[in-house]
């Protein structure tokens, strides 16, 4: 679906992204981390044609940068940035329709994107009268109209309650579910765990590790394994033939309470890669 290789992009001189390189399979939940600054937004922007690189090779669809700006092009393709914004004047309804002319989308899809984010309720509301985490869900149901096969979310639940979170989790599942292919930013180490297939973590202008999730924590882990006892103290040991033995004698004696393996999030994964808290 997507595909950067070796690509360049520097403002005034200052490198932002260095020899970039990644791959995003159709149907999957891409997840691209990376601290504040470190290129994320610039790296959708390249992939929606509103930058070009410096250097390198980007596709999209099986298709070259320079045709990614072609209206046939963008019409398969959603986008919802932090900058993206509605006409605070008219109602939730109103704003879709504009869009829904301008892609000429049939206007029965209003009120299937507005389930798809649970706003129902609110489609003759004015915008100006939502609350911020209701107006990001518009901003979601507006990138929705055109049934993208591509979704692009900058940051789609930043600095909204655990569950708004949710229910746009829930909302982009769906959507996943009907074959959409996500490319999600997020500084949010549950989401990405919550909803990505695949996760690339960019520092320093280029992905420094990538994976499931899952395979990152494994890959990370230090394959401790944590004895908890009665009595309180807990004893670590290793996942060796030594530490079976360790485990087993705990467990005959009936000292033990709980045995946890220490699976590191992928918050922790991602500060021991690149030495900074994202979140
Ligand atoms: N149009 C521009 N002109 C000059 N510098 C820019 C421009 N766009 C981005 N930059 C710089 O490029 C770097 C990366 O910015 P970008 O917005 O891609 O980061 P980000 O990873 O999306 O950060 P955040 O998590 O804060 O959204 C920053 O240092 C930013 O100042
Ligand atoms: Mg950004």
């Amino acid at each position: 679906m997507i595909h950067l290789e070796g690509v360049d992009k520097s403002f005034h001189g200052k490198k932002v992204l260095d020899g970039l390189s990644f791959n995003v399979k159709k149907g999957e939940v891409f997840g691209f981390l990376g601290p504040s600054g470190s290129g994320k937004t610039t790296t959708i922007k390249l992939l929606t044609g509103q930058l070009k690189a410096d250097s390198g090779k980007i596709s999209v669809f099986g298709k070259d940068a320079g045709e990614i700006a072609h209206p046939d092009q963008l019409q398969r393709i959603g986008i919802m940035t932090d900058n993206s914004q509605l006409y605070p004047r008219l109602t939730v309804r109103d704003n879709l329709l504009l869009f829904c002319r301008l892609y000429r989308v049939p206007i029965r899809r209003i009120s299937e994107v507005l389930e798809m984010v649970d706003l129902q309720d609110a489609e003759r509301t004015q915008v100006a009268k939502l609350s911020k985490g209701m107006t990001q869900r518009v901003l979601l149901a507006r990138a929705l109209l055109h049934e993208p096969d591509l979704l692009f979310l900058d940051e789609p639940t930043a600095a909204l309650d655990p569950v708004t979170k949710e229910r746009i989790h829930d909302g982009l599942r769906k959507i996943q579910e009907k074959g959409t292919t996500i490319f999600l930013t997020t500084h949010d180490m549950h989401e990405a765990e919550a909803l990505c297939d695949h996760v690339a973590l960019l520092h320093k202008g280029k992905v420094v590790e990538e994976g499931s999730p899952a395979s990152l924590s494994y890959r990370f882990s230090s394959r401790m394994i944590h004895v908890k006892l009665h009595g309180g103290e807990t004893v670590t040991v290793e996942n060796t033939a030594e530490g079976a033995e360790a485990i087993y004698n705990y467990m005959s004696s009936g000292q033990v309470v709980s045995i946890h393996t220490a699976e590191p999030t992928l918050g922790q994964v991602f500060i021991e890669v690149t030495g900074r808290n994202l979140a």
